[in-house]
């Protein structure tokens, strides 16, 4: 990436932060998102016209040379940050043998390779299988499909905020946001929401000291001796901290009390670690802080540090279905499977120990934002995935979203590139390789935009 500008007096000598060359966005960005409205599908969700050029590590260079601390990671995916030379040398290499053959018709040796290796790590002992598929909700609909066939049982339980994806069976899952559902209806029926275990906002108005997970408890209590006989149901899925719903970390007991559910009634527990998953938290699985071990694991986003690839992990017994039941002409495919050894290689030796390192010193840094801020009504997370949720009144709770999105839109123009989730929560999830500099700088613009948002706001 380029250095600094002599010319530009804003602009930061400071190779690991950002950099700005023009006001945003620049002639080549402005000229851009102008063809970008013409012929793009207008459903997708931009915040901002940051327009990526190309990108190293946490950072991002846009088409006009402005350079950008990426504290989203492409939406949590580029885990190894953006082009590290091992993956690029491994999609490289890969891609000059053998780009594609199909798994779900031909062998080829890095298909056994990776999931042996997924097998090895995914939670729990034995042997388990993995269904390759391209995207999160491939991941989620394969576990949808094989939960019904494994337990011959139709119903599924989810929680209300979850995000499990967009295709027809996933978004039945899916509760967080209605324009997500609007207009699309009839979605897959057999599909009960409850409350997740949103301490912060306990719909129960319940405390976590001493509710005893009345959340997961009502399953049993409520919803199986009410209207949904237990032994209809296939699976539960859920987020073990849920991702676009708000960055809600749940008590380790939820996840517990989930298990023991499953256990006592025959029901398989999914857990979505497509977000969460791949060391983002500090541990390999987000589940892991509960030691809760799923009978199946749903994996994407940061599997392969940008290339598309998910898989859908289970106990060896359970993935049992028969020839032609589930396949995708490209899940699996050569490259992407180059990218995610390496990537899986990566974050074991180095990067899951510094998204525990820098995750605590993230935290270390905003833990006095709720005294200091008053917009600030809660910081939670695990290791690179961080929630700040901003609230209007710290007592009432009242959500603040247009606080949330001038916050995302300042950031966006000191350099800083991040995203909102929930209602009104702001989410900080850099690449794994981030600096304990580059958090510094976030954490500086951030707290000075806020700053400016906070005296507006009372003007
Ligand atoms: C937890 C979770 N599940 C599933 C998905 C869907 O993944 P994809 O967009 O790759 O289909 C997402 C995407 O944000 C997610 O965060």
């Amino acid at each position: 990436m380029r250095a600094a500008s002599k010319r530009n007096p804003t602009a930061s000598s400071d190779a690991e932060g950002p950099l700005l060359r023009t006001r945003l966005p620049g002639p080549q960005a402005k000229r851009i998102v102008e063809q970008d409205h013409r012929y793009i599908s207008p459903s997708y969700t931009r915040s901002y016209p940051l327009v990526a050029k190309r990108g190293r590590g946490a950072l991002i260079e846009d088409v006009d040379g402005n350079r950008f601390l990426d504290f989203s990671s492409g939406i949590a995916v580029v885990a190894t940050g953006h082009c590290h030379p091992q993956v690029v040398r491994a999609i490289r290499t890969q891609a000059a043998e053998l780009i594609h053959m199909s798994g779900t018709d031909f062998y080829y040796p890095s298909l056994v390779t990776l999931s042996r290796k997924l097998s090895e790590i995914a939670p729990g002992a034995g042997r388990k299988r993995v269904y390759f598929g391209n995207s999160g909700t491939e991941a989620i609909e394969a576990a949808m499909k094989l939960a019904r066939i494994y337990t011959g049982r139709d119903k599924f339980i989810a929680f209300t905020n979850a995000f499990h994806g967009r295709t027809y069976g996933s978004l039945s899952l899916t509760a967080s946001r209605p324009a997500q559902r609007r207009g699309f209806g009839p979605l897959v029926p057999g599909v009960i929401h409850i409350p997740y275990a949103n301490c912060y906002r306990c719909v129960y108005n319940l405390k976590p000291e001493d509710c005893g997970v009345h959340c997961a408890r009502i399953i049993e209590e409520q919803l199986f001796r009410t209207y949904v006989p237990s032994d209809e149901v296939a699976a539960i899925f859920v987020e073990p901290i849920q991702g676009e719903g708000g960055y809600v970390v749940p008590p380790p007991e939820f996840l517990r009390e989930l298990r023991r559910i499953c256990d006592r009634h025959g029901i398989l527990l999914v857990a979505d670690e497509i977000q969460c998953g791949m060391g983002r938290t500090g541990k390999m699985w987000a589940c892991d802080y509960a030691g809760v071990v799923p009978d199946i694991l749903c994996v994407a986003k940061g599997i392969a540090s940008g290339l598309p690839l998910s898989a859908t992990i289970s106990r060896a017994e359970i993935m049992n279905w028969p020839p032609g039941a589930h396949a995708s002409t490209f899940g699996g495919n050569p490259v992407a499977i180059a990218a995610a050894l390496a990537t899986i290689e990566l974050v074991e030796k180095k990067y899951m120990e510094n998204a525990a390192r820098m995750g605590q010193h993230l935290m270390e840094r905003l833990q006095d934002w709720p005294a200091r801020h008053s917009l600030v009504g809660d910081v939670r997370g695990r290791g690179l995935m961080v929630g700040i949720e901003f609230v209007k009144d710290r007592r009432t709770k009242e959500y603040a979203p247009e606080q949330r999105d001038r916050l995302i839109q300042l950031a966006f123009e000191n350099g800083l590139l991040v995203l909102g989730c929930g209602v009104s929560t702001l989410r900080l999830l850099p690449p794994l390789v981030v600096s304990r500099k580059q958090i510094d700088i976030a954490v500086a613009i951030l707290d000075r935009c806020l700053t400016r948002i906070e005296r507006e706001t009372a003007a």
